[in-house]
Order: structure tokens, then C-alpha cells, then sequence
């Protein structure tokens, strides 16, 4: 497990998401993405169930025109902000890859498997 700074905090803000490059993605490609929702992050891999590609189109794109829950763009699947899980859609049932977080002083940490 390697240990990332995700983001500083404020950074990230309420209802908004955001992809992040981290490790040994490329550059410029969001392996990892993050949700703020009532004040807690959840993290996700970059990497939808159904077909294993990234969900956005648009950059820190990951949640529906609401808000309320991540959507896949590519064929529109839903997951739950807290879970990850899939509500909606081709893979209904399955779920997305957690990322371990850690609020540390200055900043939110992720945990990665190398
Ligand atoms: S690739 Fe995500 S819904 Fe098809």
C-alpha cells in the first residue's frame, strides 16, 4: 500500500467531484476520483464495472446533472455517493473499487495498492 496526497483540504468542496492522477497513471488521466457529500469524501478507482474504462467524459465529471449520484458517461450507470454501488444502469448490482482515505492535517490521503 502507498500513501497519496489526494488533495489539500477545501479543495474539494460540498457536492462537487473530482478525478486525480496518482501513482503511475499517466498524466492528465484521472485514475482516482473523489465525491464530497455532507462533508465526508468518498474516493473511488477510476474504473467502471461495466466495461472497466474511465467513467467521465469531461474532466471531475462524475455525478449526475442532480448531484445526487455518480454517473458512468458512457452508458449512464448510477452508483450511490457513500457505497459505490449500482443502482441504475448495465451493471446494476455490482460496484465500484473503494479507495481507502485519511484526513491528515493538511490534507486528504488516499491508500493504494502499488
Ligand atoms: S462503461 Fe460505464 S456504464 Fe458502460
Amino acid at each position: 500500500m502507498q500513501k497519496y496526497l489526494l488533495c489539500r483540504h477545501g479543495e474539494l468542496t460540498e457536492g462537487q467531484s473530482k478525478g486525480f492522477s496518482l501513482g503511475d497513471s499517466a498524466a492528465g488521466t484521472a485514475n482516482v476520483f473523489a465525491v464530497m457529500k455532507n462533508g465526508e469524501v468518498f474516493a473511488y478507482k477510476n474504473n467502471c464495472p461495466h466495461r472497466g474504462i474511465n467513467l467521465e467524459w469531461q474532466e471531475d465529471q462524475f455525478l449526475d446533472p442532480d448531484g445526487a449520484l455518480i454517473q458512468c458517461a458512457s452508458h449512464g450507470a448510477l452508483f450511490q455517493i457513500e457505497t459505490g454501488e449500482c443502482v441504475a444502469g448495465p451493471c446494476a448490482g455490482d460496484a465500484l473499487t473503494p479507495v481507502p482515505i485519511e484526513y491528515g492535517r493538511d490534507g486528504i490521503y488516499v491508500l493504494m495498492a502499488d
